[in-house]
């Protein structure tokens, strides 16, 4: 029996050296030390060994299989390392690309406007995102009950209103920067203002948030000559040479005169087509400051004079060529297959 043990010993030892996988050290395991395995099947004649010799072949038996495990254990391993050797040294394998994002396409937009309002000499503010209605109404010349200040339009937070300022609202426009900045009291003055805006409206040209990029230029003798060389240059520069500008007679509480801006239509150049139907496409507000607005911010509307515009980003960057949206909320929609066409 001592023999029969070594020879099992000896041959499940050479299998399992020889072994180049833990499917085939399975499989011997399970040959020599399983249920129905040699070593069972030989320790099942222990009842016909000598009463004396039992527990020393007992011992064998017990030695034979702590040795085989071991030794598959130990096998198993060398053939795991060997494995991560040979796949993280393969350097020949071709790496896997990051995947690759951009710039939001009204972020690209807020970058392209403000460096064409920065080539003619405009500088970027901010101003307060949640407002005074002081600033975003009241100072604009808008009396106590114009429709802008409904609950439908604009957005009020819950706080105790100011006894000077009013309300605080979400600024439904950035013209609520306007006071804010004639107030820095260092003329002249030739802003840009680009925030978020927010309005109680949401539609396939309306998004309850969006932007909008302001224009303020105060100064002594500006004129509407020098509001329409300014609107001029921005078509052309943000639209393509060929697109003209026009403005026409409209009403804002705190522009006197004010126009609506409109730019020639890019698909039929300005003659006229389904798109556009008479050859021009609405592009926003524009005006001369009003004498009110400019007491208001503590500036003096005898010496000084001003124009200022205000145009939705979001809007203009739907205009643009090649860019064709049909709902200006899926640039909200954090839809990745959309997003990344552009
Ligand atoms: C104004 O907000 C004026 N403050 C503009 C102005 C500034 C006039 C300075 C004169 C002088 P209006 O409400 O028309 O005007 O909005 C201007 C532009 O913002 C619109 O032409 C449109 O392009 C954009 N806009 C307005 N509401 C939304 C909205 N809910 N979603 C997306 N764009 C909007």
């Amino acid at each position: 029996m001592q023999e029969q043990l070594l020879r099992l010993k000896n041959n499940a030892l050479s299998l399992i050296l020889e072994s180049n996988s833990v499917k085939d050290l399975e499989e011997i395991r399970l040959q020599f030390l399983g249920r129905n395995g040699e070593l069972t099947q030989l320790l099942k004649n222990l009842p016909k060994v000598a009463l004396e010799d039992r527990p020393e072949v007992g011992r064998i038996a017990n030695e034979v299989k702590r040795i085989l495990e071991d030794t598959i254990k130990q096998r198993e391993n060398e053939i795991g390392k060997k494995k991560i050797q040979t796949t993280t040294l393969d350097v020949t394998e071709p790496g896997i690309r990051p995947p690759l994002g951009h710039l939001h396409l009204v972020t690209q937009a807020i970058r392209d406007i403000t460096e064409i309002f920065e080539r003619i000499g405009f500088a970027r503010v901010r101003h307060p995102e949640v407002e005074w209605d002081w600033y975003a109404f009241t100072s604009l010349n808008f009396p106590d009950n114009h429709p802008a200040r409904d609950d439908w339009e604009t957005f009020f937070i819950k706080q105790k209103p100011d006894t000077k300022k009013g309300p605080v609202v979400l600024t439904p426009h950035t013209s609520s920067g306007q006071v804010r900045e004639l107030e820095k009291e260092e003329i002249p003055i030739k802003m840009l203002n680009i925030a978020k805006c927010y309005r109680r409206q949401s539609d396939v040209s309306h998004a309850p948030m969006f932007h909008q990029f302001e224009g303020l230029v105060v100064d002594e003798n500006i004129s509407i000559r020098h509001l329409k060389g300014t609107l001029d240059y921005f078509v052309k520069s943000y639209f393509g040479k060929k697109r003209k500008s026009r403005i026409r007679p409209y009403h804002f509480q705190f522009t006197e005169p004010s126009f609506e801006v409109d730019i020639s239509c890019g698909v039929c150049e300005g003659k006229g087509c389904k798109l556009c139907k008479e050859g021009w496409l609405e592009l926003g507000g524009a005006g001369m400051v009003h004498p009110n607005v400019l007491k208001n911010g503590g500036v003096n509307p005898e010496k000084y004079t001003g124009f200022a515009f205000g145009w939705g980003v979001e809007r203009v960057l739907m205009m643009k060529e090649g860019i064709e949206i049909d709902d200006l909320r899926l640039l909200y929609s954090n839809d990745l297959d959309f997003l990344k066409q552009f």
